[in-house]
């Protein structure tokens, strides 16, 4: 009857990158300047939660309401295209099956929680966007790959591509100007090496200062070096840091990793105006790695930031002793830390 409602609910985790995105060459339909490469964490510490509905009984425009507040989803040309997209792919079931109730003509009403502080730049919109495209495809019975799916969460916030996704994932670039190779894919599973820990250090929980897409805009713009890391520096570190991940290399992994984040970084600082995410405690957490590692005498550690302060650690199970040890020392608790430590957490496979 016209009261039915029907309704979806998923989860999604965070996705950490080790080689970074970092710049668009396509605006609009979110396609990057480089092939990048993350690791997805584990749902029981940080998740975004989306229920998906739709019924004849609701009136009014598609609605999200994020933590408690409603967001402007109608001025979100993002949020828009992931509709739009989902949309279609119902009405094609709908047109094969004229038995299938006419889901795709009804206003969707999106309900929205993260487990942890949105503001606090902890790739919350990779976990908000893939839960957003899983529930409605959910919603819709859609048949799609997760692959397939990461083509439309990409439209949303291009990390999201990544979450839909467990375990070591790569998004590869693509060479197509309408973005169909611009997707996500399994590197390897997370029983192929469950010993991987990922330690965050929530340094700072402000909204960060400058939004990922104007940021990259700028350095797209205005970078010298960024050039140079597009060409030939990333798609050499894909690569190696791959195989790094194939043979279960933690030493190779964490040089690339620590690597790509300062290159990351450094073409922010060479922007102008130049963009900076890190503070003294985010340098702080640096040294606390390096000294780790200097008194191991090789790698048992690898910082890498985002587009703020917060550093997230890699390392594996068997250190995770000797890392927190240094760690605590050199940071110790303040009280303008949000938390002491983040959760160590082990990657994710997904859906699990
Ligand atoms: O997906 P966006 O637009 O929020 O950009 C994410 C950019 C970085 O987190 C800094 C790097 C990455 O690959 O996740």
């Amino acid at each position: 009857g016209s009261s039915t409602i029907y309704r979806s609910s998923t989860t999604a985790p965070v996705n950490i990158a080790v080689i970074k995105y970092w710049g668009k060459r396509d605006t609009a339909l979110n396609l990057p300047t480089n092939s990048s490469l993350s690791v997805t964490l584990s749902q029981k510490s940080l998740r975004t939660h989306t229920t998906a509905s739709c019924s004849e009984s609701y009136s009014g425009p598609d609605s999200l309401i994020l933590n408690g507040d409603k967001e402007d989803i109608q001025s979100s040309k993002r949020t828009q295209a992931c509709l739009k997209h989902l949309r279609s792919l119902r009405q094609q079931l709908e047109a094969k099956d004229t038995s299938l109730p006419k889901l795709s003509k009804l206003t969707l009403r999106l309900v929205s929680a993260n487990n942890f502080p949105t503001a606090a730049g902890l790739a919350s919109s990779a976990a908000g966007f893939a839960a957003l495209v899983r529930a409605i495809a959910d919603l819709y019975e859609l048949p799609q790959s997760p692959q397939e799916l990461s083509l439309i969460a990409r439209q949303g916030s291009g990390s999201a591509c990544r979450s839909l996704m467990g375990g070591y994932v790569a998004w590869r670039a693509g060479t197509k100007e309408d973005g169909s190779d611009s997707l996500a894919e399994e590197v390897a599973s997370v029983s192929h090496w469950p010993q991987m820990r990922a330690l965050i250090l929530v340094v700072s929980a402000e909204k960060k200062g400058v939004p990922s897409t104007a940021g990259m805009q700028t350095t797209v713009e205005t970078s010298t070096l960024s050039p140079a890391r597009f060409k030939d520096i990333v798609p050499k570190r894909m690569q190696d840091i791959e195989k790094a991940i194939q043979e279960r290399d933690f030493e190779t992994f964490a040089r690339i990793t620590m690597q790509d984040s300062n290159s990351f970084h450094a073409i922010c600082l060479d922007s102008w105006p130049p963009i900076h995410y890190l503070n003294d405690v985010s340098r702080a957490a640096m040294n606390a790695v390096e000294t780790a590692n200097r008194k191991a005498g090789k790698l048992i550690a690898a910082y890498t930031f985002d587009a703020g302060p917060n550093a997230v650690i890699y390392y594996l199970e068997e250190n995770a002793h000797k890392v927190a040890g240094v760690i605590k020392n050199i940071l110790p608790w303040t009280s303008g830390w949000e938390g002491e430590f983040g959760e160590a957490i082990p990657p994710n496979e997904f859906g699990s």
